[in-house]
């Protein structure tokens, strides 16, 4: 149940984590965003659509009633295949695209994690970047050194604190990044296929990363974008999606039966 229905909420963000992403976007949404609900969700949507429109004024429905719960202080994946529709409802749950239709709740602050390392950090030095959204608070040194000093430790990099960017890794980089999300007390990490573009070490730093950093605040929850099956096993529980609908949703476990069966379907019958 979505809770003080009558009070929007603005989204907030950590600017330097979003881009602009699309250039068409639906010209009509009865879409909301609500804060504050006494539930354990941190997560909800609720029969979403989203199109796009084309140029000759054709929709192209992308997402079709959608609908995920994922509760407060848990880490969730989100699989299908290419061009389902994983970004789009990842950014929608972001607030970086209005859906058509649909319900949204996401706890706040959240932010949003791109795939590209090098599109996540903008400061020369590791202390820095991470302190860089934390101006808007307000904050005492001391009270920032120790936000940027703990979000660093949630993510394995306290060592790392003055190096500079440029002499880290991609998955070192995507870590920096998750460390000015917790700094900021963000509550919602969604993050999107981050680990493309990585090698298997960094992979594995980064996945760990986030798992650490929901251990290390009951209040953090992360919604994990990834095609890699292996990745499962960190997660509390995950979502699948084929063709722009939410086919299968569960625990991790249950979740990897079902893809691992659809592939081999998938094999015996090209085999065949
Ligand atoms: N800017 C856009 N304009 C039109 N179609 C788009 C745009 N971005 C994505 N799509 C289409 O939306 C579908 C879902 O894309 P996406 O959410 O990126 O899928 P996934 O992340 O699962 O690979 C795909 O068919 C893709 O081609
Ligand atoms: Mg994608």
């Amino acid at each position: 149940m979505l809770l003080n229905m009558n009070i929007p909420c603005f989204i907030h963000f950590s600017e330097r984590l979003v881009s602009p992403l699309y250039s068409s976007v639906p010209t009509t949404t009865t879409a909301t965003v609500r804060c504050s609900r006494a539930d354990n969700i941190a997560i909800e949507g609720r029969n979403l659509n989203f199109s796009f429109t084309t140029n000759q004024a054709k929709a192209v429905p992308i997402l079709k009633d959608c609908s995920l719960r994922i509760p407060s202080g848990q880490f969730w994946m989100l699989l299908g295949p290419n061009g389902c529709g994983k970004s789009t409802l990842l950014k929608i749950l972001a607030g970086l695209l209005n859906p058509t239709s649909g319900t949204v709740y996401v706890n706040e602050p959240k932010s949003f994690v791109f795939q590209n390392p090098d599109h996540q950090v903008v400061m020369p030095t590791v202390d820095a970047d991470v302190a860089f959204g934390l101006g808007k608070f307000n904050l005492t040194n001391d009270e920032v050194k120790s936000r940027v000093s703990r979000a660093l430790h949630a993510v394995g990099l306290s060592d790392y604190i003055k190096r500079s960017v440029q002499t880290l890794s991609g998955g070192q980089k995507q870590r920096v990044a998750i460390a000015g999300a917790l700094a900021e007390a963000c509550k919602v990490l969604l993050l999107d296929e981050l680990t493309t573009f990585l090698d298997e070490t960094d992979q594995v730093g980064v996945i760990k990363a986030v798992k650490n950093s929901l251990d290390t605040s009951a209040e953090v929850t992360a919604l994990w974008v990834t095609h890699r099956l292996e990745e499962l096993e960190y997660a509390d529980g995950a979502i699948y999606m084929e063709d722009g609908k939410v086919v299968k949703y569960g625990n991790a476990a249950s979740i990897r039966s079902f893809i691992e069966a659809k592939q081999s379907f998938y094999i015996k019958q090209i085999n065949s």
